[in-house]
């Protein structure tokens, strides 16, 4: 048997409880009921099953790797009956992230959201699970930049002899279908030309200089998959911590200054990034404002132990002041931008539609 460790999170908003606003409790306990029976029968090691607003995330730890088709196929099923669930209880946009009708060898390109990674675990291995929603996959760059490049962010970049080196960015173009891998701190000016442009270059994934996996992303976005709207992304992010890899406190600290992200109402509108404890990820107001939730995990012998609700803290109070304040200036703009997303990216929702209609009484100038 492999000796490294797969950690795998797949998420997908099967139904919401009221409107986008939040997830039932059934959801919940079918998915968890049928991931208990699949660490019985060893298909898995261990898991966990939360939520974040209306996306349900499904954390698993196996041993058989990446893009595991076994392990894609069975959070597929699990979606699917979650799913039935939805839409046996009427629950609001009931399969949402589901695109297709049968499963084809991976998740992916299907619909939910996936982040893995496969390490050689250590003698502790302190692992963290972002998760978010109302906003698109991208809006991990930020954060990804400020916890792994930015000195100001983390001190062991300059102070830990482990860290000193940098690492190394994984970037992928969602549009042109390419990627390319950045060296940090050498190229950061380069990096930022394309990361600061978040709806179409997405971080995927970082490593050491070593080339030790630190952190994986998902950068599903549901709108290319789909070909129209169907909700937004609501991406997941995974990183390794201490040690080789920036500390617990290093990757949360990006979070302690509101961000701006695409998302939000009807994914069409841009608002802050608050992060909060589990149970307050259940954004209501103008749907929202977009949500982040973090779980830590010490991952022993293939083993979740935990989760820690990472934001669950005090110290986060003032972000999500912040984030309310913000959250305020940007609904006094209403449907003009920069609240309402630039035209480029109002394609990606149902307003094509509505322009439509017009298209015959534009006249030449
Ligand atoms: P400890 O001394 O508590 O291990 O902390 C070290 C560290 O890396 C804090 O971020
Ligand atoms: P979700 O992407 O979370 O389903 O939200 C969609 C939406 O339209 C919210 O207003
Ligand atoms: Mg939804
Ligand atoms: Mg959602």
């Amino acid at each position: 048997m492999d000796s490294k460790v797969t950690l795998s999170v797949i998420k997908a908003d099967v139904g919401g409880l009221v409107g986008h606003s939040s997830i039932h409790q059934d959801l919940l306990e079918e998915a968890g009921n049928r991931l208990d029976g699949a660490k019985h029968q060893e298909k898995i090691i261990d898991y966990h099953v939360t939520a974040c607003g209306d996306d349900l995330a499904l954390i698993m730890t196996h041993r058989k790797g990446a893009d595991n088709k076994e392990i894609h196929q069975f959070a597929w099923e699990v979606f699917e009956a979650c799913a039935e669930t939805a839409k046996n209880l009427g629950l609001y946009g009931a399969g949402q992230d589901l695109l297709s009708d049968a499963f084809s060898g991976t998740i992916r390109g299907m619909g939910p959201g996936l982040a893995e990674m496969e390490f050689e675990e250590r003698e502790s291995e302190p692992v963290l699970v972002f998760l978010a929603d109302k906003t698109s996959a991208g809006a991990w760059n930020l954060p990804l930049y400020k916890a792994f490049a930015d000195p100001f962010n983390t001190a062991g970049l300059i102070i830990s002899p482990s860290l000193h080196d940098g690492f190394k960015f994984e970037v992928h173009d969602v549009k042109g279908h390419k990627k390319i891998v950045f060296d940090s701190p050498e190229e950061i000016y380069d990096l930022l030309v394309f990361i600061g442009a978040p709806s179409q270059y997405m971080v995927k994934a970082i490593y050491t200089k070593k080339d030790e996996i630190a952190a994986a992303t998902s950068t599903e976005r549901l709108s290319l998959t789909a070909g129209k709207y169907v909700g937004k992304d609501d991406p997941v992010y995974i990183s390794r911590s201490q040690g080789a890899f920036p500390a617990v406190g290093e990757l949360l600290e990006p979070f302690t200054r509101a961000q701006l992200v695409e998302g939000w109402m009807r994914g069409s509108h841009t608002g802050p990034l608050m992060p909060v404890a589990v149970r307050e990820a259940n954004p209501s107001r103008f749907d929202g404002p977009p949500r982040v939730i973090c779980l830590g995990f010490q991952l022993t012998g293939g083993h979740l132990i935990g989760p820690r609700d990472m934001f669950d803290d005090p110290s986060f109070d003032l972000a999500r002041q912040e984030c309310n304040k913000l959250a305020d200036h940007m609904r006094r703009h209403g449907p003009f931008e920069p609240h309402r997303l630039p035209m480029e990216e109002m394609e990606y929702t149902t307003m094509p539609q509505v322009m439509k209609r017009l298209e015959q009484r534009w006249k030449p100038l």
